[in-house]
């Protein structure tokens, strides 16, 4: 495959990442659809799209042209086979639970055209462990964007054992195509390469608030105005979502065996609470609808 031969991209999940993901991608030209079990977020996901392209509008940052365009290349469907069907990429972006994508991966290697690439946006899943459910596992592959997907320019594109070089490089030329920059990662490791420098720094803040040493709003501040970072470790957590946080750090646990990986309490008891952050509300800070 060519990469002007991938012109119809199919984004499984449209919540906190397959949203933006399918929006930026139809942004960019290609004929992509959204696809959920769930009718209420793709409801919520083309009422994002039609405000967010309305808003690029009024920013002066987009032609109505381009707007209308980037609507008309969007469609959402609770139809697994017929978002599938005619893809010649497709890109998971579903739960994180190894065996609902191993399910989900059987049947997007049952529905996709033969020459289709199926990567997840997966932030821990490396793909070979997806890739032995499907009949193409040369064809599976991380591709890992970063929230808010419309924004961050980053996609890791993780090369685990089993993917091929074609894969790998078709990947990096997609994202390249959509304005992103690709960074090749050669090995399967846990967390990538983002996420692990991501968790030295979230480990620590974590540690200076358990410990008393400075309040989280504090924390933040210090890695905003002292590093030059866009927002501190907590509010990129309400960011990303507490109970991802809290899915990542059980799962580093569980592999490792290290207490030091477990969330911390006052993660754990936000967690419980339902305060997963900007999408609830409530998490670290407050947030109004
Ligand atoms: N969705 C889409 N676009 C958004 C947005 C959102 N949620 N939030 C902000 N933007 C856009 C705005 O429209 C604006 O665009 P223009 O400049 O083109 O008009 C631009 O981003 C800047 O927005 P603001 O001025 O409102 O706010 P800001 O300057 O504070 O930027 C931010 C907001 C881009 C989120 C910035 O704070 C930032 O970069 N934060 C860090 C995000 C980060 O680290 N992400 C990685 C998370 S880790 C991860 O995702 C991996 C994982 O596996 C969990």
């Amino acid at each position: 495959m060519n990469i002007d031969d991938i012109r119809t991209v199919c984004v499984v999940g449209a919540g906190n990442m397959g949203h933006q993901i399918s929006l930026h991608l139809a942004l960019y030209g290609y004929r992509t659809l959204c696809t959920d079990i769930s009718e209420a977020a793709l409801e919520k996901a083309g009422v994002f799209a039609r405000s967010y392209l309305k808003g690029r509008v009024e920013k002066g940052k987009l032609t109505e042209d381009k707007a209308a365009e980037a609507l008309g290349n969007l469609r959402f469907t609770s139809d697994l086979q017929e978002a599938v069907g005619s893809a010649d990429y497709v890109i998971e972006a579903a739960v994180e639970k190894i065996n609902v994508k191993r399910e989900l991966f059987a049947e997007l290697d049952r529905f996709a055209p033969e020459h289709a690439i199926l990567a997840t946006n997966s932030s821990f899943i490396v793909s070979s462990r997806i890739a032995d459910f499907t009949n193409r596992p040369d064809k599976v592959v991380n591709l890992h964007f970063f929230n808010p997907a419309l924004v961050m320019k980053l996609v890791e594109v993780v090369q685990g054992p089993h993917v091929s070089d074609e894969t790998c490089a078709l990947s990096i030329e997609l994202c390249r195509k959509i304005d992103k920059v690709p960074v090749h990662i050669r090995k399967e490791v846990d967390g990538f390469l983002l996420n692990r420098i991501l968790w030295a720094i979230k480990r620590e803040a974590q540690w200076l608030y358990d410990m008393g040493v400075a309040s989280f709003e504090d924390i933040d501040k210090a890695c905003v105005y002292g590093l030059g970072h866009p927002m501190g470790p907590f509010r990129l957590e309400d960011l990303t979502g507490i109970d991802l946080n809290y899915i990542l750090a059980m799962e580093k646990f569980k592999k490792t065996g290290n207490q030091a990986d477990l969330p911390s309490p006052s993660l754990v008891e936000r967690y419980v609470k339902g305060e997963y952050g900007e999408k609830t509300g409530k998490g670290w800070y407050e947030y109004k609808k």
